[in-house]
């Protein structure tokens, strides 16, 4: 098969970068990362694409003026590397409805909560003050909605009574690492869409996100 081209956005440490390049180097996910592309300078995530002969570049929000003129110059960074998949992981910016539809059905991202549950900041912080019992991470086709897109697969992990908002962080990003080279293993293999506002899976409208078993 035919490696897709796709393009990851990080802002900090790029553990799940790490994931994802793992998994093309090691498990044969048919993806080619034509580029890492992080709005911070200092994002730790770019040593490990450079160290793994991935192209970098930066993009940084703060030499913008506003939201707009970032966005822009954004996209013209991604589509200089013609990519047909845009994986948005740890990527900390709030993006404009026209970038968003300019990459409708070919962007998603990874959130740490169990969506609908807790959109935007402070998760795991969240989950714990409400006293859940279950928390987790999503994959999700980014829409104009912030992490409002469609849901694709979900992984939960219990809540434990020792945990604390890093505790219990670390144990949903251990299973974001196996997630998200998931999502991006179906799409790569042409069997994940978004069809108008609904992910579909084998064509099949997903009504509710995968939830991954942890033997997968
Ligand atoms: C992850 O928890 C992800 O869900 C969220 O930001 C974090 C990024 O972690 N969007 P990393 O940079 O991939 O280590």
């Amino acid at each position: 098969m035919k490696p897709l081209p796709i393009v990851v956005l990080i802002s900090g440490g790029g553990s799940n970068l790490r994931a994802i390049i793992d998994a093309v180097e090691k498990q044969n996910l048919p993806a080619k990362i034509r580029a890492v592309i992080s709005n911070c300078p200092d994002a730790c995530g770019l040593q490990r694409a450079c160290n793994s002969g991935i192209e970098t570049q930066v993009v940084d929000h703060r030499q913008f003026v506003d939201r707009d003129s970032f966005d822009h110059a954004l996209q013209q960074a991604i589509d200089s590397y013609d990519p047909e998949l845009v994986v948005l992981a740890g990527f900390m910016r709030i993006l404009t409805p026209r970038f968003v539809a300019h990459y409708q059905g070919r962007m998603i991202n990874i959130h740490p909560s169990l969506l609908p549950a807790y959109r935007g900041l402070r998760t795991h912080q969240r989950a714990l003050e409400a006293n859940d019992t279950r928390h987790g991470a999503s994959v999700h086709f980014v829409t104009s909605d912030l992490d409002g897109g469609p849901v694709i697969i979900q992984a939960e992990v219990p809540v434990l009574s020792c945990d604390t908002p890093d505790t219990l962080a670390a144990r949903v990003l251990a299973l974001e690492h196996k997630i998200y080279p998931q999502a991006i293993r179906w799409f790569t293999e042409g069997r994940l869409r978004l069809e108008g506002d609904v992910a579909s899976l084998d064509g099949q409208p997903l009504m509710k996100p995968v939830y991954w078993e942890d033997s997968q």
